[in-house]
């Protein structure tokens, strides 16, 4: 059995996805969520799923507290799918290469601090950029550098606006996301 750990912060389309994409699949089982949004739809769409949802505070976020009660929970992979806080050093060291997060641009372009949800698109648009896509990394102590595993890409048309890029972004996301986190989990 692997078990997975989903971290939040907004709407949860991918935890969604993420969700129904394994739900067939007994040999894998979302063990929790944890939300930093106490007013996030993605903790409504873990209460529905029925997987325990932990809401955290900055202080026990960061205390050794919660990395000991993720240790306690066996956890295969991490996946931050839309989290916006910074991983603690300590999490990361407690789980080497077991933290994956999903970015809507082509990093290392349109990625670090203040790049996240409509920001990200909003500069894609700015910049006219004929392309954007999807990346998933490994996560280290700054904002979306870690190694890349994982890159698809979209055309963008000159009339894109930001809303049509992100369902563009959207829909790679949607398609490729579970794949990628099957392809870490089972890999030999
Ligand atoms: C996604 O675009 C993801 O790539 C980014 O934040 C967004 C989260 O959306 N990191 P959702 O909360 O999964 O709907």
């Amino acid at each position: 059995m692997k078990r997975l750990a989903v971290f939040v912060s907004g709407g949860g389309t991918n935890l969604q996805r993420i969700a129904d994409y394994f739900a067939p699949n007994p040999n894998v089982e979302i063990v929790c969520v944890v939300s930093n949004n106490k007013g996030a739809f993605a903790n409504q769409r873990a209460k529905n799923l029925g997987i325990p949802l932990l809401v955290v505070e900055k202080e026990y976020y960061n205390s050794e507290m919660f990395i000991k009660r993720l240790i306690s929970l066996d956890i295969d992979l991490i996946v931050l799918a839309g989290f916006l806080w910074l991983i603690p050093q300590g999490l990361i060291e407690a789980f080497p290469n077991k933290i994956i997060n999903i970015h809507p641009a082509l990093l290392p372009k349109y990625g670090g601090k203040g790049f996240y949800g409509h920001h990200v698109h909003e500069a894609v648009v700015a910049a006219h950029e004929k392309e954007s896509g999807i990346t998933v990394h490994y996560v280290n102590e700054r904002y979306d550098s870690g190694d890349i595993i994982f890159q698809a890409k979209v055309a963008l048309s000159p009339t894109d606006t930001p809303d049509d890029v992100a369902a563009k972004i959207h829909v790679l996301e949607q398609e490729n996301f579970p794949l990628v986190i099957e392809g870490l989990l089972f890999k030999k």
